[in-house]
């Protein structure tokens, strides 16, 4: 067993959109620590998002699947893991809809054989052990046009992906209250950054500007969501894993809250000033087409427990913070290459119907 380092952390889907931020900030801030990735490489992970830490010497890359158990006990046996970051999970609401076994699959399925993994290898001692169990606002379900979601607003999902983590999050708790396991969750708003899979709303949106095609907008546009910066995630969850309290939940917010239409609205703007072209230009692009089955309203949250707990707050505004995404996207014109060719296309057809 490996345990040359003051800790050594398992962190899942670190070649994700968020697990690569991640991966990145914890092993460079922390080189007394082992991080060890474990991730199946689906089409949403791509370790060309890793590139500038893979031959670091505290980290480690794992392909493999969170729902083999066989593997995740030799990982457990090979590493003296005190803790564990989970973010692997299917994430996009809308292949949900489509294909929701493969959610069950992952998102449940998966999140319950890493816990019985980590309680079988820590079993003896829990002292110093922790499991954080990353999620989501969508558990919560919808909003109206008043209202946040706390801690303690009950569960109301309403798509299979929501459905599927509200599940997780279920089991996390249960594997607290009835195995002693010590856990610690967190839900949090919508990300956008750098290196996030254009099937999302802002890269898919930066990237059909720059080709000239259509925006295509869901519904009216009017839904709301709370947008908050990768690196800010980031930073909340290094202060949950390190300083949060065992069994407990923090709500995760960037209090920028857009709807659909204003936030189209704003990076066509900033693309048009970026490929200098005239004013307005992309905005005509936008096309209204059949809303997502089941969309969720308005998603707000009420970060007030992990300010005045863990003293974390928000600290880039939407408006920066989609600036420097569209420059991003703009000069990383081969990572975008990359991850729209071959499969993503079938989809990109299969579900926006060109
Ligand atoms: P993502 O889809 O970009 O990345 C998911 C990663 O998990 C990929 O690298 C993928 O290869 C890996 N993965 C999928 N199935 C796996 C399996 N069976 N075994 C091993 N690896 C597997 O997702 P993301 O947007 O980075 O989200 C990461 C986590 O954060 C998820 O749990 C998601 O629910 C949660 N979250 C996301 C957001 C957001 O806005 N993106 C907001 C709140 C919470
Ligand atoms: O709230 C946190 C969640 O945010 C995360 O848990 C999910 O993993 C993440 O995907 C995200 O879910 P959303 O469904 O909110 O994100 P998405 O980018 O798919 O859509 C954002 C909004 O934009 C939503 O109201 C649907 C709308 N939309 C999306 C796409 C892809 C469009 O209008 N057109 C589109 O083409």
């Amino acid at each position: 067993m490996k345990t040359d380092t003051k800790r050594c952390i398992l962190i899942t889907g670190g070649a994700g959109f968020i697990g690569s931020h991640l991966v990145m900030f914890m092993v460079e801030r922390y080189p007394d620590y082992h991080i060890v990735n474990l991730d199946n490489l689906t089409y949403a992970g791509n370790l060309e998002n890793l590139k500038a830490i893979e031959s670091a010497p505290n980290y480690t890359f794992v392909r493999g699947d969170i729902t083999d158990a066989t593997l995740l006990a030799s990982l457990f046996e090979e590493y003296a893991f005190d803790g564990v970051i989970h973010l692997a999970a299917e994430s996009h609401v809308d292949r949900s809809i489509e294909n929701p076994l493969a959610f069950i699959e992952t998102n449940v399925v998966g999140t319950v054989q890493l816990l019985s993994a980590a309680r079988n290898a820590w079993a003896a001692d829990f002292t110093g052990k922790r499991f954080y169990h990353v999620s989501t606002d969508e558990v919560y379900g919808s909003l109206g046009t008043t209202g946040y979601f706390r801690e303690t607003t009950a569960y109301d999902p309403r798509s299979p992906y929501s459905a599927s983590k509200a599940a997780s999050d279920h089991f996390v708790r249960a594997w607290f209250h009835t195995y002693g396991l010590p856990v610690v969750l967190s839900n949090c708003s919508n990300n956008y950054g750098p290196y996030q899979f254009p099937e999302k709303l802002i890269p898919l949106m930066i990237n059909n500007i720059r080709h000239g095609k259509p925006l295509p907008v869901y519904g009216d546009g009017s839904n709301i969501r709370d947008w908050l910066w990768v690196g800010d995630h980031v930073t909340a969850i290094d202060r949950i894993f390190h300083a949060g309290r065992i069994g407990e939940t923090y709500n995760i917010g960037g209090n920028n809250e857009r709807t659909n239409l204003e936030l189209v609205y704003a990076l066509c703007d900033i693309v048009d000033d970026l490929l200098v072209r005239p004013a307005g230009t992309s905005r005509q692009l936008i096309t209204f087409v059949k809303d997502r089955p089941g969309h969720d309203q308005r998603y707000a949250i009420d970060a007030g427990k992990i300010k005045q707990e863990l003293g974390w707050e928000p600290s880039v505004s939407v408006e920066e913070g989609l600036a420097k995404t569209a420059a991003w996207y703009l000069e990383q014109t081969d990572w975008l290459e990359h991850v729209t060719s071959g499969a993503y296309q079938e989809y990109y057809k299969q579900h926006y119907g060109e």
